[in-house]
């Protein structure tokens, strides 16, 4: 890289907004499941961009479909449609329960739109009393007002004002808990097939079956929030599709663009009914740049070899842990699905999450970590064995290093 183009991490502290704290070093570019930095650097990445880069960086069927579709049109807004939106759509009504496709920019703006639609059906088909909406502690929805109020995690909406009302948080995997709150009030229950931010917490057996069942006894809808486990992450295009428990609605984004930016709110007819025309909307929504790399990632990711690979990476994820582990012992376990998995760390070592991840990136390695107990892996569900073995290699000297103090 020319010197030119360089710049200096400090440059962060100068010129943005300091809500994030991001690592000194400056990634300049990547392929596959590595990154080198600004002075050519190489690292691992078992992070994937938190959930996003599921084909790796820079894959050639994202390049082309990019680059063939910056050669045509960019951007339209909704006054027109476009070929990319339209396919994209198609296929994933195709690939899941849903027949209609709302598009969003992010995680956090398909969850609004569901949020949305859940209240605006219960307010057209029940009456304004019905719009409860039940969400689950240590939840993650988005950064949004509405999507952070329903998140668990009050520290995360606190201190802006008045929140959006009528919102419940409840234990996650408790189901007595649920039952014996929810009401033919409740408009909606909102949640992760899989908490991710939360700890990567699983659902425990027969969970979600419990939370439909109660949905469907109080004329509740249930939203799934698939923006980290969907899109092949857990093994299944959805992870809801394992369960065999469908949602009413369905929030998609993260691995959906493989790293460009988009979301969308999947669901059914009789629901999509209720957005009519100025309902709600967004101007970048159905970009065709955006929907054309979409619909190459979900065409290579729904590849069954692809979804097949996912859990035998797992497995090799698990395996070089355990070994991990077997020498240093500081996890009390590894949980999770597919490659959205954590490394919890027992009593010994709780609280050092992020000094693991700080010494993973020292050693050429990067990782995520979820709350302070958890070590988080979200890498590319194509990554190769070799990379696997090479970043566990380099996560165990990192860890090494963490252990001798
Ligand atoms: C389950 C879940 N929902 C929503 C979001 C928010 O997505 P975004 O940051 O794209 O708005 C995240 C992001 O981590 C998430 O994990």
């Amino acid at each position: 890289m020319t010197m030119e183009h360089k710049v200096e991490r400090k440059l962060f502290d100068e010129v943005m907004v300091p809500c994030y704290n991001p690592m000194p070093m400056i990634p300049d570019h990547g392929k596959g499941s590595r990154i080198w930095d600004q002075e050519g650097r190489e690292y691992i990445d078992f992070a994937g961009g938190i959930a996003v880069s599921c084909l790796g960086h820079c894959h050639p069927v994202m390049v082309d479909a990019l680059t063939e579709q910056a050669q045509k049109l960019w951007h339209l807004s909704n006054i027109m449609t476009n070929a990319p939106a339209l396919r994209l759509a198609k296929r994933l009504t195709e690939l899941s329960f849903a027949d209609r496709v709302f598009y969003a920019n992010s995680g956090a703006e398909a969850n609004e739109a569901a949020l949305k639609l859940a209240r605006r059906w219960a307010k057209e088909e029940h009456g304004e009393h019905k719009s409860e909406i039940i969400a689950f502690t240590k939840g993650f929805h988005g950064r949004t007002f509405f999507t952070v109020t329903v998140g668990g995690q009050p520290a995360y909406s606190d201190g802006f004002g008045p929140k959006p009302g009528d919102v419940t948080h409840l234990p996650y995997n408790d189901i007595a808990a649920l039952a014996d709150h929810i009401s033919d009030r409740t408009c909606a229950v909102m949640m992760e097939p899989l908490q991710g931010e939360g700890g990567i917490v699983p659902p425990e057996p027969g969970f979600l079956q419990a939370v439909r069942e109660l949905c469907d006894k109080h004329n509740a809808l249930l939203v799934f929030d698939e923006v980290q486990t969907g899109n092949g992450r857990t093994g299944t295009f959805y992870a809801y599709q394992e369960s065999g428990v469908e949602p009413d609605i369905l929030a998609t984004a993260k691995s959906l663009g493989g790293g460009i930016p988009i979301g969308a709110m999947l669901t059914t007819d009789a629901l999509a009914a209720h957005m009519k025309p100025g309902v709600h909307g967004s101007t970048y929504g159905g970009n065709p740049l955006a929907c054309a790399v979409a619909e190459a990632v979900v065409n290579e990711v729904t590849k069954p070899d692809v979804l097949a690979g996912v859990i035998e990476r797992e497995q090799w994820f698990r395996d070089g842990l355990e070994a991990i582990n077997d020498k240093y012992g500081i996890f009390s376990e590894v949980r999770g699905k597919g490659l959205l998995l954590g490394a919890a760390l027992n009593q010994d070592w709780e609280g050092r999450a992020r000094d693991i991840l700080v010494a993973a990136g020292e050693e050429g390695l990067l990782v995520l970590v979820a709350g302070p107990n958890v070590v988080r892996f979200t890498p590319s569900l194509v990554i190769t064995k070799a990379d696997i073995e090479e970043g566990m290699a380099r996560l165990e000297r990192a860890i090494a290093k963490v252990v001798a103090g």
